[in-house]
């Protein structure tokens, strides 16, 4: 069913049928007969580009029965044909990727080319995963303590998946964890961000022509938070496991929700990143690399360079360079018109509350560089925050504490090691961080010594599917991606074999 509001983005499209408004659960578009619905907005210029059905608990623990159903055959299939329908998925997905990033444009805001490097980074998790599902290597024979006794161990998929993934990464966030679940034969629930379920939903479209048997990748709309869907999805107890992405105050309440069932859990959560640059570091790559690291998706990733800390030897230089870089480099607009590179934020929410961490770090002290409120012109949208270089942050303003999730460098000057490494580790999450220095061995220690579950060693992207993705501290636990990844998804059993007989030299 077609909402009068997207005649305008299925215009837009190729293939109109990608764009979907309803829930997809057992291989069946549906409402579930619920007359309410509700909007989703381009976060642009506020305009509704769709209407979703606004599902509930009932409908979520129908999914949940569905995908459970469907989960009995599913884990029997044979590796090699679970590989071959991510090989298929992936392909219908680079077939499709152009209109796949329109979608993602209108529902997220992200300008058209990133959008599409989203699309292809997500489409990377089922490449990645459809060899991994042939490679599930697992388990070991272990001599018993017992004489005439062997242990064996092997994997089995874990089962149902609930997937809870956010509106930053409305694509990758799901194949990261739907295609290592499929890899390993579980069967998936998935409940997308209310603001941006097309592109979850489109997912399912191109999975259903991949060949997913009905019931093995379910899609439940809801506009709630976390009170109805996903809190029936941590508390059933056919569900196996959670993976989720998002806040970690979210997280934390996902986690107790889940307590109950005792369910295996991957939790991927909020981050503080420090992007640490010596004074030896190669200037033109650490540039190249903090500004990847930064404006990526307009700086609302958790892996965002959070705190810049720039050595004192070349503190003011980096700085200046780097903000005209900004300058020439960072032009905002319409998200959906050629040459556009910084879009808007999700919400109005999120820029307020960017100005405001702003205004906290002027007030505290620090120099706008570049940018800041009053750049913001008339006409902007009310979701737009302009790029912003602030200079002279100080450890304790609310920048160094909060994760900005906006447009926004802040550079902190440092001088000694010590200094360095008691500022970058004094943060509670621990996600990802970043160091510049043609020095290995410091380059090596800092690597070590940094409380973060992944480090860029002059490079600004970790994000890549061989490579494992995840926190520690309140960052979470689990790791998403390479070859560990397919683990989160599998539980593993131990047979113990007994009255073998004492070894000898003959049978
Ligand atoms: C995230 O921000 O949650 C994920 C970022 C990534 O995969 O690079």
């Amino acid at each position: 069913m077609a909402s009068s509001a997207s005649s305008l983005l299925r215009s837009k499209l190729r293939d109109p049928s990608l764009l979907r408004e309803q829930a997809y659960i057992g291989g069946q578009w549906t409402d579930r007969g619920k007359s309410a619905t509700f909007d989703v907005k381009n976060p642009y210029n506020n305009e509704t580009i769709g209407t979703c059905p606004d599902l509930d608990s009932a409908d979520a623990a129908h999914a949940v029965e569905v995908a459970h159903e469907a989960f009995q055959s599913f884990r029997h299939t044979p590796a090699k044909q679970r590989s071959q329908i991510l090989e298929k998925w992936y392909s219908l997905m680079r077939e499709h990727e152009q209109d796949l990033a329109t979608i993602l444009t209108y529902e997220n805001g992200r300008p058209l080319d990133a959008a599409k490097a989203e699309i292809q980074y997500a489409a990377s998790f089922f490449s990645w995963f459809q060899g991994e599902a042939l490679r599930a290597y697992s388990g070991e024979t272990i001599e018993s303590s017992v004489p005439g006794g062997r242990v064996l161990t092997f994997k089995q998929p874990v089962g149902v998946v609930g997937v809870l993934t956010p509106w930053n990464f409305p694509s990758a966030m799901i194949t990261r964890k739907a295609g290592a679940a499929l890899a390993a034969g579980c069967s998936v629930v998935v409940k997308p961000a209310a603001e941006t379920p097309y592109s979850a939903l489109a997912l399912a479209e191109l999975g259903e022509r991949a060949g997913i048997p009905a019931g093995v990748f379910n899609v439940v709309t809801t506009n709630e938070y976390l009170a109805s869907v996903g809190k029936t999805l941590c508390e059933h107890d056919l569900v196996k496991k959670v993976s989720f992405t998002g806040s970690t105050r979210v997280g934390k309440l996902l986690m107790e929700q889940s307590s109950s069932t005792l369910k295996k859990l991957s939790m991927e959560l909020g981050g503080n990143a420090p992007f640490i640059i010596y004074d030896d570091a190669d200037v033109s790559l650490a540039l190249q690399g903090l500004m990847a690291a930064k404006f990526r998706a307009s700086g609302q990733t958790c892996v965002c360079a959070n705190r810049v800390y720039v050595q004192d030897g070349i503190y003011d230089d980096f700085v200046k360079q780097f903000a005209d870089i900004v300058q020439r480099d960072m032009i905002a607009g319409d998200p959906t018109t050629a040459g556009t590179t910084l879009g808007p934020l999700i919400s109005e929410t999120a820029a307020t509350r960017v100005a405001s961490m702003v205004e906290d770090a002027k007030a505290g002290g620090a120099e706008v560089v570049l940018g800041g409120e009053s750049a913001r012109s008339t006409s902007d949208p009310a979701t737009f925050y302009p790029a912003t270089v602030l200079k002279g942050m100080q450890p304790g303003m609310r920048a160094s504490r909060e994760e900005l999730f906006g447009p926004v460098v802040a550079f902190y000057r440092f001088k000694s090691d010590d200094e360095l490494l008691k500022m970058a580790n004094d943060a509670e999450v621990g996600l990802a961080g970043y160091v510049y220095t043609e020095k290995l061995g410091r380059a090596w220690r800092v690597a070590e010594a940094l409380e973060t579950g992944m480090v860029g060693v002059n490079t600004g992207m970790v994000s890549d599917p061989v490579a494992p993705f995840g926190g520690i501290k309140h960052s979470g636990f689990g790791r998403e991606g390479g070859r560990v990844g397919l683990d989160e998804f599998q539980v593993m059993k131990t047979i113990t074999l007994g009255g073998l007989g004492l070894p000898t030299n003959s049978i």
